[in-house]
């Protein structure tokens, strides 16, 4: 059976679609058979990100599309969700989703609002062990990143180790409607790297 890999967030704008793209590509890279799943329809969604460019080295499904047959044979799926979840989707995620995947920034509103979502996750002890918080759009200089991922340790969440900085890479990535490694900058290796470290980190 594949791996799923569910990635959320209640607050938007967090980088749902941008690592779920990416996780995705990392791990189709790496030899995986990867599906993306949108499940979010809007304008930054994943469908639209891959309609944007040459097409990326993965199957990007809406739910309406999905072939179940198709998704067995897969070794991983991601599924990017919508912003702004209700907490009754939330828990279905849970039962879903064999690892719960959320981003979050390093600015203390966005720590509190992810330690919030941890908590409700934290209810469900089986949803809780299928948790984990990734830090996201750290700044690549300074130890923000690292000061954030020890906050949301020492408050009982589980959090990935790799942080995945800030680099406009993902921004031209999404504007091109390709991987951030396909894009013509000098810190796109970089941004690669992260999200490479980050799919080992995970499977
Ligand atoms: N690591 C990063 N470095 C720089 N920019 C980033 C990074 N991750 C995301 N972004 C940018 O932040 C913005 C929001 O990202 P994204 O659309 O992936 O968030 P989202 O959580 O999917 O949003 P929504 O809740 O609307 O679905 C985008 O402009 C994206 O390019
Ligand atoms: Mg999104």
């Amino acid at each position: 059976m594949p791996q799923v890999i569910a990635v959320t967030s209640e607050k938007g704008g967090v980088g749902k679609s941008t690592l779920s793209v990416h996780l995705t590509g990392a791990f189709a890279e790496r030899g995986l058979s990867a599906v993306l799943i949108d499940e979010d329809g809007r304008v930054g969604s994943a469908v639209r990100w891959a309609g944007r460019g040459p097409g990326l080295p993965f199957a990007v499904l809406e739910p309406e599309n999905v072939k179940p047959k198709k998704l067995r044979e897969a070794d991983v799926i991601v599924i990017d969700t919508e912003g702004r979840p209700k907490r009754r989707e939330l828990r279905a995620l849970g039962e879903r989703a064999d690892l719960i995947l959320v981003p979050s920034g390093v600015s203390m509103l966005e720590l509190d609002a992810t330690t919030e979502l941890m908590n409700f996750f934290h209810e469900d002890p089986q949803t809780r062990r299928r948790t984990r918080v990734v830090v996201n759009r750290v700044p690549p200089i300074g130890r923000a990143g690292e000061g954030a991922r020890e906050d949301l340790r020492e408050s009982g969440v589980t959090v990935c180790n790799t942080l995945v900085r800030s680099y406009a890479a993902y921004v031209r990535a999404a504007e091109l409607g390709v991987l951030c490694r396909d894009v013509l900058d000098h810190r796109a290796a970089q941004a690669w790297a992260d999200i490479v470290t980050l799919s080992r980190e995970l499977l």
